[in-house]
């Protein structure tokens, strides 16, 4: 964790799917800069733990334990936010859980499951929040991903999930300049999170490598600098919510290791 700054004391965030990986980041990343912290996703007993991570911090933190997909849950989560906190200054729209796989294969219900998750709960969140963030100037921010830069057979999911959410971005990012609301994305490459365990684990499998080749294997294979970690996309998000960040504005970051396509250069160059 970058810090020591404390430049969001007095702020407050709410972090969806921040029971582990880049959403547990996010809120202990926040929570170190000086934000108080409502953490969500379904798994109570780990965001408990994550809670009591922040108090460690000195930070205020509460949970909300619920399946975000649920219709009357966003609206819950507002709610419980409104009572414990009774602000909000940083809604970070992080809980994904998109699947691979061939289009032939992949159910009806995968693609609904996927959209309702990542697309239609953080429409819905975003969308009640929006009132207590035109309140106190504060910012929305987005976990998408890379995959709709280049969007591969075996992704079609998640990089049509990724497309929306980022239409999804600009276009509230258009009204945030009329309600002083910042908006923007960080487009995570691939990072060591218990998805990622799941991808090498096929990879071992195909080779018969162990996991430390198969890592390096697979990193060739994206040619990329370095996997990524929860830390990397937690501190862009400290830079981007920061008084320093502020003037970044319907945006989407890579913060990839350099995997995804090549700058093209505009048609007046
Ligand atoms: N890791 C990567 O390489 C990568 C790359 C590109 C984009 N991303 C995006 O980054 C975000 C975080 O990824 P991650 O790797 O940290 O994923 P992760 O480790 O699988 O964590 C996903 C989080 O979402 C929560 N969640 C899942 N289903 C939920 C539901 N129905 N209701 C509420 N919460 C739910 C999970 O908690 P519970 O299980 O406790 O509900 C968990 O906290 C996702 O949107 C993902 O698409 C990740």
């Amino acid at each position: 964790m970058s810090g020591g700054l404390n430049e969001l004391a007095g702020k407050v965030a709410l972090i969806t799917g921040a029971s582990r990986g880049i959403g547990r980041g996010i809120a202990l990343e926040l929570a170190s800069a000086g934000c108080d912290v409502m953490v969500t996703a379904r798994n109570g007993n780990a965001l408990g733990g994550v809670a009591q991570e922040i108090r460690a911090l000195g930070r205020k933190a509460t949970v909300y334990a619920a399946d975000l997909t649920a219709d009357t849950e966003p609206a819950g989560l507002i709610e419980a936010l409104t009572r414990d906190f009774g602000r909000l200054d940083i809604l970070v729209n992080n809980a994904g859980a998109t699947k691979r796989g061939g289009f032939l294969v992949q159910s009806e219900q995968e693609w609904h499951d996927a959209f309702n998750l990542k697309f239609f709960a953080h429409v819905g969140l975003s969308r009640l929040a929006w009132p207590l963030l035109k309140a106190g100037k504060g910012s929305v921010l987005f976990i998408a991903g890379t995959s709709a830069r280049a969007p591969v057979a075996d992704a079609m999911v998640g990089a049509s999930v990724v497309a929306a959410m980022l239409a999804f971005m600009k276009a509230l990012a258009d009204l945030g300049k009329h309600d002083g609301v910042q908006v923007n994305a960080v487009n995570p490459g691939s990072v060591k999170t218990d998805r990622f365990r799941g991808r090498l684990e096929r990879v071992m499998k195909k080779t018969g490598l162990d996991e430390a080749a198969a890592t390096e294997r697979h990193r060739r294979d994206l040619d990329i600098t370095r996997f990524g970690t929860p830390e990397d996309i937690a501190g862009m998000v400290r830079f981007v919510v920061s008084p320093r960040g502020r003037w970044l504005h319907g945006t989407a970051i890579d913060m990839d290791g350099g995997q995804s396509a090549p700058l093209r250069m505009s048609n007046y160059d």
